[in-house]
């Protein structure tokens, strides 16, 4: 680092005298007070031609020509030992795309300049950057904002300035804070305001909100034009507008938003960085009076010390230099100016004293004045330099990221009074932040809790639900089926006298029900699928064609999903389960009759068990009736004896008493016989008391393919499609309307319509008939 060296004037003397050392310290980068540039030392410098285009015409562009100046002052004061010395060539672009170009084109070819700050606005812009590219002169603007002019495509395009994109997230974060699903954008109808467009809507859709109208406003636009299209807004459902556009349009638009009565309870305004940052130029009545509440996104200037001296030396000069007018603010463009100026000048010094000439391309004899101009040979490098060229500017660090300005945070501020006052931050790590706090965690927040008060239009403090009832929106037209049966899903109740038709159902509550918890108005109408005498026009495969033909938006009403229908609409996601089902009578209801009790055994096994009754008895007799009195006396006796005996061993109630050891062995084996058939039969019968064991008479479809029996199914349903595709000839279906006609269908037994096929959320019939839920193996469903 170069000891700088300083020439003596009267302040200088007294401050040194004060402080040696406070010089020297202070004598690396940065602003400075002005010293007086030595004269000796121009002998020695290089003079580096430099070109500005501005439009003087604007406070923007005078401002920035003068930051600009007090840019080189000021750096080339602090270091007075520098080599170089850049000499500005200015010339005023009087806000002409064409006068800008000329006056680039001049700077190049006649000034040979190493480079260009400016132009003022991105149109400008365009043409230039071609001329710079070609003759290898940067061009550092200070103000171009629109993403569109970038350094990947332009390598010799810089922009000491962040692109208007780099505000998109920000807005984005505010709109999903506040949960609001549609936005209106509004913008000037130029390059500027159509630059922002792409990645704005890219940035709400990502958070799940719709860009619902754009609303573009010539730049030119007479007041009854802006009224106009306010008028058509007004008439739209959404409340959330998003205006990018310059201060001097803007105020106009909002002096008219506020005379049709937009400013009012309900509406939502957020403005980007195009208006916000350049708030002091909108004349402050208008603010006072008409952008009440209003929401903007504003770069973020750090506060620091560089800034306040700026601000301090840049009144004093203005005062200077304009003694009568009161000096207006400077805004962010100043300080952009300032830190370019001041970037390109290190960057030419960095470069050291090379030869800053240009190479002047061989004139053809017929060329036009556009052909003729030569290349820079320091280009290049001045590029690479400025790239590398980083420093602590008014505006933070500056440094060049693919050639333009970076910057991840941006404050978040509401229109009250005067002036815009700051509820919060946003930043590209944190989202959404009450204040900016280097600990904070990494999440990415947007709750809507880490603002501060915000006052709404119409001096509201309840937040906006962004959207009203439209006065003249579009409103759905929905097709609902008119059906003879299952009404539970749909009824129409036609009202001849009126004309009007009222729906009701299941279908149609859950349809309300989703409408409502939309978070934007819906509007609708139902709208039966009838002919004018109310009869059903057409069933639903008809209603599809209908919504595929767009005579109606949407279908409501009780349908299948189907592979060919879905090639056609869209579905939702199905509410009901709806299933195949087959329903088919009862094999037998005789079971509970009087001979009931002989059921749980059969014929042979009653007959066993006699027999083996009257066989236990002989054996006992032969065995006891020798030795045992009990079995004694006369033969009736005897025989009644034993058979009594060989019964009551059944229930357990024996009482003659047996001595024979074999009689015994005999009456246990007997005894347990007799136990596991009593207890298998009272298990039977309670069973078949207790559990009504039905069975179907038909189990299965193929069964019923080759029964021949006649199969009832429901009108219209598209499970009659698939029986004839299984091969069921038509006289064999009967299509049926209602769950009587159903009934009394399956009821007529004898009639032959002795099956029922239908879908299960029909199935409510009484209880008498089985349901067999059945897949079908059809691709089809
Ligand atoms: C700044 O402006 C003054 C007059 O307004 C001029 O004399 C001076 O040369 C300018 N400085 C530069 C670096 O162009
Ligand atoms: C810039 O110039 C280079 C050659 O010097 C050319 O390849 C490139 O296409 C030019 N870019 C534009 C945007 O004109
Ligand atoms: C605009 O700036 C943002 C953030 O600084 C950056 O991510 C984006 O790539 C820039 N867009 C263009 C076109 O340069
Ligand atoms: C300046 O240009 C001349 C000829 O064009 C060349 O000989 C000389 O080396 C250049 N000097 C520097 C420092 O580039
Ligand atoms: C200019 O023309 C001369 C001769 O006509 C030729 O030798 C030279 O290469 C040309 N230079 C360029 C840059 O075309
Ligand atoms: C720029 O910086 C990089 C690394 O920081 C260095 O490699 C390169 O030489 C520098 N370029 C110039 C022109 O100084
Ligand atoms: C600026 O850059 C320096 C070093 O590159 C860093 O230490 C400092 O924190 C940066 N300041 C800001 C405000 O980003
Ligand atoms: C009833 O509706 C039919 C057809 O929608 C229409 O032609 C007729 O004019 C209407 N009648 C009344 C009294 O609104
Ligand atoms: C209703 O009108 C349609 C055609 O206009 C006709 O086909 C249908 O038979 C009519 N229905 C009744 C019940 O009159
Ligand atoms: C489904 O396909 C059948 C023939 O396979 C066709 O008749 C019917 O129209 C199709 N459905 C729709 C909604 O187009
Ligand atoms: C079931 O029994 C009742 C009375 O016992 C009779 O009316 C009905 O027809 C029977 N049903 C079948 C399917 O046998």
């Amino acid at each position: 680092m170069m000891t700088p060296r300083i020439s003596f004037d009267a302040d200088m003397l007294l401050f040194l005298a004060l402080s040696f050392s406070a010089i020297v310290v202070s004598s690396s980068d940065g602003p400075h007070l002005a010293v007086a540039q030595s004269s000796d030392n121009s002998a020695t410098t290089i003079p580096v031609n430099v070109g500005v285009i501005v439009d003087l015409k604007t406070w923007v562009g005078q401002m920035g020509l003068t930051c600009v100046n007090m840019s080189l002052s000021d750096f080339y004061s602090s270091n007075p030992s520098h080599k170089t010395r850049l000499v500005l060539n200015v010339r005023d672009s009087e806000g002409d795309e064409v006068a800008a170009a000329a006056a680039a084109l001049d700077l190049i070819k006649n000034k040979q300049v190493q480079a260009i700050i400016g132009p003022q606005s991105s149109g400008q812009a365009d043409f230039i950057l071609h001329l710079g590219n070609k003759s290898h002169v940067p061009i550092i603007s200070f103000s171009a904002t629109n993403p569109f002019l970038s350094s990947i495509r332009n390598p010799y395009f810089i922009r000491a300035a962040q692109n208007d994109s780099s505000q998109v997230k920000a807005i984005s974060a505010v709109v999903q804070a506040f949960g609001w699903r549609e936005a209106v954008l509004i913008y000037v109808d130029n390059e500027f305001g159509e630059g922002i467009i792409p990645s704005l809507t890219d940035a709400l859709e990502e958070v799940d909100t719709r860009v619902s109208h754009r609303s573009l406003i010539p730049p030119s636009a007479t007041d009854d034009q802006i009224g106009l299209e306010l008028y058509k807004l007004m008439t739209m459902q959404t409340r959330v507008f998003i205006v990018h556009m310059l201060p001097t349009l803007g105020q106009r638009l909002f002096a008219k938003a506020k005379e049709v009565g937009m400013m009012e309870r309900g509406y939502v305004w957020i403005l980007t960085n195009g208006i916000t940052d350049l708030l002091s130029s909108v004349d402050s009545s208008v603010v006072a009076s008409s952008m009440q509440g209003i929401l903007g996104i504003k770069t973020y200037v750090p506060h620091t010390r560089n800034l306040d001296n700026f601000m301090v030396q840049w009144k004093k000069k203005f005062q200077q230099d304009n003694p009568s007018v009161p000096s207006p603010p400077l805004n962010i463009f100043g300080y952009y100016a300032y830190d370019a100026a001041r970037a390109l000048a290190m960057a030419v010094e960095e470069m050291g004293t090379g030869n800053f000439t240009f190479q002047i391309l061989n004139a053809s004899t017929d060329v036009t004045d556009l052909d003729t101009f030569g290349v820079s040979q320091t280009g290049e490098k001045l590029l690479q330099e400025l790239a590398n060229t980083t420093f602590m500017g008014l505006t933070g660090n500056f440094s060049l990221v693919d050639g333009q300005l970076e910057s991840s945070v941006f404050q978040i501020v509401n229109i009250n009074g005067n002036a815009a006052r700051g509820i919060g931050f946003w930043t590209l790590k944190n989202g959404l932040l009450r204040d900016l706090n280097p600990f904070h965690t990494n999440k990415y927040s947007t709750s809507k809790s880490n603002f501060g008060t915000i006052i709404w239009p119409g001096d509201s403090t309840s937040i906006p639900k962004g959207w009203e009832l439209p006065t003249n929106g579009k409103s759905l037209k929905i097709l609902v089926p008119v059906k003879d049966g299952f009404k539970q899903y749909v009824t129409v109740t036609r009202d001849p006298t009126t004309n009007t038709s009222q729906v009701t159902g299941y279908c149609i509550d859950i349809f309300r029900a989703v409408i409502e918890k939309m978070p934007y108005a819906v509007t609708y109408e139902l709208i039966p699928f009838a002919f004018p005498n109310g009869s059903s026009a057409g069933g639903y495969n008809d209603m599809i064609d209908q919504v595929y033909y767009q005579n109606y938006d949407a279908v409501v009403s009780d349908m299948t999903i189907r592979a060919n229908r879905s090639l056609y609409v869209e579905f939702t996601l199905p509410y009901t389960e709806s299933m195949g089902a087959m329903l088919v009578p009862y094999k037998n209801n005789k079971s509970k009759n009087a001979w009931v009790f002989l059921k749980p055994l059969t014929w042979d096994l009653w007959l066993t068990t006699g027999c083996f009754f009257v066989f236990i008895a002989l054996v006992v007799w032969i065995l006891e009736h020798q030795i045992n009195e009990d079995f004694g006396g006369p033969a009736a006796h005897q025989v009644g004896t034993s058979l009594w005996f060989s019964f009551s061993t059944m229930v357990f109630a024996q009482r003659e008493r047996s001595f024979s050891n074999l009689t015994r062995f005999v009456v246990i084996v007997w005894v347990f016989v007799v136990l596991i058939l009593t207890q298998s039969y009272t298990a039977s019968l309670s069973s078949l008391l207790v559990v009504q064991n039905y069975q179907p008479t038909i189990t299965d479809m193929y069964q019923l393919l080759n029964s021949g029996e006649r199969v009832g199914c429901q009108y219209d349903s598209f499970l009659c499609e698939t029986l004839k595709q299984m091969k069921f000839g038509d006289d064999r279906l009967v299509s049926y309307q209602s769950v009587e006609e159903c009934d009394a269908l399956l009821s007529k037994g004898s009639s032959r319509v002795g099956l029922q096929l239908q879908l299960t959320k029909s199935a409510t019939l009484n209880s008498s008939f089985s349901i067999l839920q059945q897949i079908y193996h059809d691709p089809d469903i």
